[in-house]
């Protein structure tokens, strides 16, 4: 069987990881999450006083990004694989309302996307992959053979990472998270370096009312028929 580049892009939230990772495992394919990259690089910002409440030294974190090296490794128990920041495992730590709310600024900085843009590129060399992002269909991959873009609203969207940050132990209200999700957007719509926006040949799934089988079933049907094509 042919093996192809499945491009999900969309807005923060929307379940693109979830309908990922899943898709992957049923195709027996590398699943790559791209925000948790950006969430890496933001964790080092973070972690070196680079970047916090009021200040954010851009180009020293520019002069930094050769200390960085992020890495992924297959955890069989979870069935994906986990991301690392110089060997250390920084799945949970990336994942914090923190993180999210600073990971939009640090996303918007070109020497910053070139670097994790070339190591995705070289990541889907082989094929055989499902990576989600923002940009994945425009920039990473624009020859992919599938590309998905992914919406809801951004009530529906809130509602869903409130749920999984509480599950997770955090401490935080909605009106909190709805707020993160709406910036995040905004931020990553408008920024000038490869902003969130839908590929021409991307198919548009809202998933505001469709549950997780049903967006698999969707998927799969068209991966079926570009394969068999
Ligand atoms: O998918 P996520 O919410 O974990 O992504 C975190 C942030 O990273 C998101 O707000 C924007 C940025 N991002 C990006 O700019 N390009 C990507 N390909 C993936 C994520």
């Amino acid at each position: 069987m042919e093996n192809i580049v499945i491009a999900i892009d969309g807005f923060s939230s929307t379940g693109k990881s979830t309908i990922a990772k899943q898709l992957a495992a049923k195709l027996n394919y590398v699943y790559v999450d791209t925000g948790a990259m950006y969430r890496a690089v933001t964790y080092f910002a973070l972690q070196n006083q680079l970047i916090g409440e009021g200040f954010f030294k851009s180009e020293e974190l520019v002069d930094r990004l050769k200390e960085i090296n992020i890495t992924f490794k297959f955890n069989k128990k979870l069935g994906f694989a986990e991301v690392y920041l110089n060997g250390k495992n920084i799945e949970d730590a990336i994942r914090t309302l923190e993180v999210s709310k600073y990971v939009s600024p640090v996303a918007a900085i070109s020497e910053v996307r070139s670097k994790l843009v070339e190591q995705q590129q070289l990541m889907g060399k082989g094929k055989g992959i499902v990576m989600d992002g923002r940009d994945i269909g425009t920039v990473v991959f624009p020859d992919a053979e599938l590309k998905i873009f992914m919406t809801a609203s951004a009530e529906t969207r809130a509602t869903r990472r409130y749920k999984e940050l509480l599950e997770r132990g955090h401490n935080l209200s909605y009106e909190d998270v709805l707020e993160n999700v709406t910036t995040r957007d905004r931020i990553d719509s408008t920024r000038e370096d490869s902003p969130l926006v839908i590929a021409k040949d991307a198919i548009e799934i809202d998933n505001s009312n469709l549950g997780i089988d049903e967006q698999l079933t969707t998927i799969m049907n068209l991966v079926k028929q570009i394969i068999q094509k």
